[in-house]
């Protein structure tokens, strides 16, 4: 396994639409373990390949509390096939967009299907912070990010300082 790099904010590469996986290969499973690895290490709680500049409908997610057993799942080609009249609000972050956090509104739950690691169909219905962090995720494979739901003005100003800060860095854009 490897702790691969993740791209942030401005990276344009964060817009694109990911490409569903033909099968959960080898290759796949490679990227879960890496993507898995990288999470922990972050630490995070949910990951998108396109995160580590792989544009493939992959994700990786663990919301098991630091105190519980772990609970990896890993995650391809995810539809949600339903969700909640209901909304959820939950404070969200992203390790692209690093050490910045706003309310975000979602449905409170979703029922997921998805292709696992060993390439099997399943079907989760998910609600809480698992049902967010799948909706959180499957936005960045269609090239979507939390800050898309926020206000206009949040959205600019936060941009506006990872623009600033990539360039301080001397980042090409
Ligand atoms: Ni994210």
């Amino acid at each position: 396994m490897a702790i691969l790099p993740i791209i942030e904010l401005p990276d344009p590469r964060l817009r694109l639409v990911s490409q569903p996986v033909s099968e959960v290969d080898a290759e796949v499973r490679k990227l879960m373990d890496d993507m898995l690895e990288t999470m922990y290490d972050a630490p995070g709680i949910g990951l998108a390949a396109i995160q580590v500049a792989v544009a493939k409908r992959v994700l990786v997610i663990d919301v098991a509390k630091e105190e519980e057993e772990p609970r990896p799942l890993c995650v391809a080609n995810p539809e949600i096939v339903w969700s909640s009249e209901e909304k959820n609000v939950y404070q969200e972050g992203c390790l692209s967009i690093p050490e910045y956090y706003e309310d975000v509104e979602r449905p409170e739950k979703v029922r997921v299907r998805y292709l696992d690691r060993d390439g099997k169909v399943q079907e989760i219905e998910a609600d809480g912070l698992l049902s967010t962090c799948f909706q959180h995720e499957i936005d960045h494979l269609n090239g979507v990010l939390f800050i898309d739901h926020l206000s206009r003005l949040k959205r600019e100003r936060v941009t506006k300082k990872f623009v600033k800060a990539a360039r301080l860095r001397g980042d090409d854009e």
